[in-house]
């Protein structure tokens, strides 16, 4: 079990989500005490006057492969560049589909591995130098807490931090769910403040509809929050409106943006709640005026 404490049930939890982490020096919680150059790029993804963001995930592919509104990144993503504040993506894809001009801060997959066909998260790392090369602003690795590749994905977790504080590189520590594994609030707190305590960054999670803000409370770093499988627009409008409120620090999302039926509306839509304050309705409705437009 996770939490051995929690479920002995002697002992209350005190996480206290009402009152804000105090940070020195820096916007962005638990990264008050980094170097210029980690705070220079991490203040590429997140807007330094809020410390949110809007990131774009469309890396699926690298254990996917052709995941649907993936199939010709160059017609899909590319239109929805101008509208995120950072692109998540394989070194693949940005080689292959993002222009170098788009000028958008990138947080580069930085882990591979095994496939949907086989047991997913047995990854290795790619180069910091491969890293730098491509101009990351973060690196981003999957880390399976509570799976078999735990051990593995937490020694690729100090791996990838300690050449992240040598260049200045922040590290996103991405929860992957194993599919035996619950996305509740219990799992989702260990798995990102185990993330946490190893050095990650910033920790990107799925939302959970009980007990986020805890999960977010707990957390010294930043969350930001996957979609997860395609929603209907409106609900996915509402998890990012949720997630935001009870702490994340924004999204990084992909399915729930470009498969919506609109995409480049939906990204529009996203902002609105995450730096607009738009109320979920409100978000659905500036989504149904731009696909019009
Ligand atoms: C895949 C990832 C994805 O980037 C992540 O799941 C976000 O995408 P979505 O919003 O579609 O869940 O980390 O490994």
């Amino acid at each position: 079990m996770p939490d051995a404490d929690q479920s002995a049930g002697s002992v209350a939890k005190a996480y206290a989500p009402g009152v804000p982490q105090r940070v020195e020096g820096f916007f962005l919680k638990g990264n008050g005490h980094l170097d210029w150059g980690m705070k220079d790029r991490l203040s590429r993804i997140f807007h330094p006057d809020s410390g949110r963001t809007v990131m774009l995930a469309f890396d699926h592919g690298y254990i996917m492969g052709p995941t649907s509104g993936l199939e010709r990144m160059d017609l899909t993503i590319v239109p929805l560049i101008a509208h995120a504040d950072c692109l998540m993506c394989t070194r693949g894809a940005l080689r292959q589909i993002v222009p170098p001009t788009s000028g958008k801060p990138i947080s580069l997959r930085a882990s591979a591995g095994s496939t949907i066909l086989t047991d997913l998260n047995d990854e290795c790392l790619l180069d910091i130098e491969e890293c730098l090369r491509l101009n990351a602003s973060m690196v981003a690795l999957m880390v399976a807490i509570g799976s078999k590749f735990e051990a593995l994905t937490i020694r690729n977790l100090t791996t990838m931090v300690d050449a992240g504080q040598r260049y200045g590189v922040p590290v996103l520590g991405v929860t992957a769910v194993g599919k035996d594994l619950v996305r509740d609030a219990r799992y989702l707190g260990l798995a990102t403040r185990v993330l946490a305590e190893n050095g990650a960054h910033v920790v990107k999670t799925y939302y959970c509809d009980e007990g986020f803000e805890d999960v977010a409370a707990g957390c010294p770093v930043p969350i930001v929050v996957a979609g997860g499988k395609k929603l209907p627009e409106l609900e996915a409008l509402t998890l990012a409106y949720h997630a935001v409120s009870q702490g994340a620090a924004g999204v990084d999302m992909g399915r729930n943006v470009f498969q919506a039926g609109h995409p480049v509306a939906m990204i529009q839509a996203v902002a609105g709640v995450v730096h607009g304050g738009l109320q979920p309705a409100e978000a659905f409705e500036l989504y149904q005026e731009l696909r019009q437009a």
